[in-house]
């Protein structure tokens, strides 16, 4: 039987689109699905799917056995905003989902593993504006705190036990298939669900000139499957990736570009708080340098590929 790939959080917003693309590069049947509730109905109807609570090792070892797995993409978790509602919880499962794929590892019963770190590592000391790979790390959110402790764990595990795990910090990922959950750059993705209501506004949760960085699915995917293919990588890198950073005020008139009427309103509630603590821009020359990442979405064809994919005619 051919080694297999098990994406863990297959229903979440990255998890979905990844498995998709996955197929399409690998095949249906060598890519299996997984989470604690069903998913997109693509993602049930193309191939294998396990329902799996990536908290219960035991569990995770019985999937990986039965499928001969290899490489595992863990892409389960919690949330900035959730987060900050339930830290324990969040820390809970943040953490021991990563040890319990860290340790399959160890034990050399997978050989390669992809965990998503975040820009919520960094913290309001850090420089915001083009804020480079190496800098200073204070996190300020119980999200950030976890992303930072994890890329940490896995450094670890890399150097004193040579396994094979990356990292990518994302930016806020704009998408249709499956809406985030639980997150502060939600905002993003809820203002398009909004901007094509009948009455075409939204009431954004974050001000109007709080600027992060951000990236449409399609280059977050390329970049991750790009990491995990390139055979360049040497030691263990949380690696920064960006495409656009924008605030809530620029994203609303690059919508009104295509639906002139949109309105947008402001009224920022506790994840302003949060997103304070972010960076503006991100500097991601090294993963450049490393495997040759490049975006290729602005944010012209972001909005576009938005309307377009919630079947508005632009
Ligand atoms: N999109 C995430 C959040 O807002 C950041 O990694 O929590």
């Amino acid at each position: 039987m051919t080694s297999k790939i098990l994406i863990i959080g297959s229903s979440g917003q990255i998890g979905t689109e990844l498995v998709l693309k996955l197929r399409q590069i690998y095949g249906n049947e060598n890519i299996i699905a997984s989470d604690i509730r069903k998913g997109n109905h693509e993602v049930m109807e193309s191939g294998p799917f396990e329902l799996l609570d990536v908290t219960n090792k035991d569990d995770i070892l019985d999937v990986v056995k039965k499928h001969n797995v290899k490489q595992i993409y863990l892409m389960a978790a919690v949330l900035s905003a959730i987060a900050e509602i339930s830290p324990q919880r969040a820390w809970a499962l943040n953490m021991n989902s990563l040890f319990n794929i860290l340790n399959l590892a160890k034990n050399k019963i997978i050989d390669k593993i992809f965990w998503p770190s975040s820009m919520a590592v960094f913290g309001p000391d850090t420089p915001s504006v083009n804020t480079p790979q190496d800098t200073i790390i204070k996190p300020a959110t119980v999200y950030g705190i976890s992303k930072f402790a994890g890329e940490n764990w896995c450094s670890y595990y890399s150097k004193k036990y040579g396994i094979d795990v990356r990292s990518i910090r994302y930016p806020g990922i704009i998408s249709y298939k499956t809406i985030p959950g639980g997150g502060t750059t939600d905002y993003a993705v809820e203002i398009f669900y909004e901007a094509i209501k009948n009455n075409n506004s939204y009431t954004c949760f974050l001000s109007e000139n709080t600027t992060l960085p951000m990236m449409y699915m399609d280059d977050a995917i390329d970049a991750t499957i790009q990491l995990m293919q390139s055979d360049q990588i040497e030691n263990y890198v949380a690696y920064n990736i960006a495409a656009m950073s924008f605030s809530p005020k620029q994203l609303a008139i690059a919508i009104q570009k295509y639906i002139p009427n949109f309105k947008i309103n402001y009224k920022a509630d506790s994840r302003q708080g949060i997103a304070d603590t972010w960076p503006k821009s991100i500097d991601d020359t090294q993963a450049n340098i490393d495997w040759n990442w490049k975006a290729k979405i602005g944010l012209d064809e972001l909005v576009k590929s938005m309307l377009q994919g919630l079947h508005y005619n632009v």
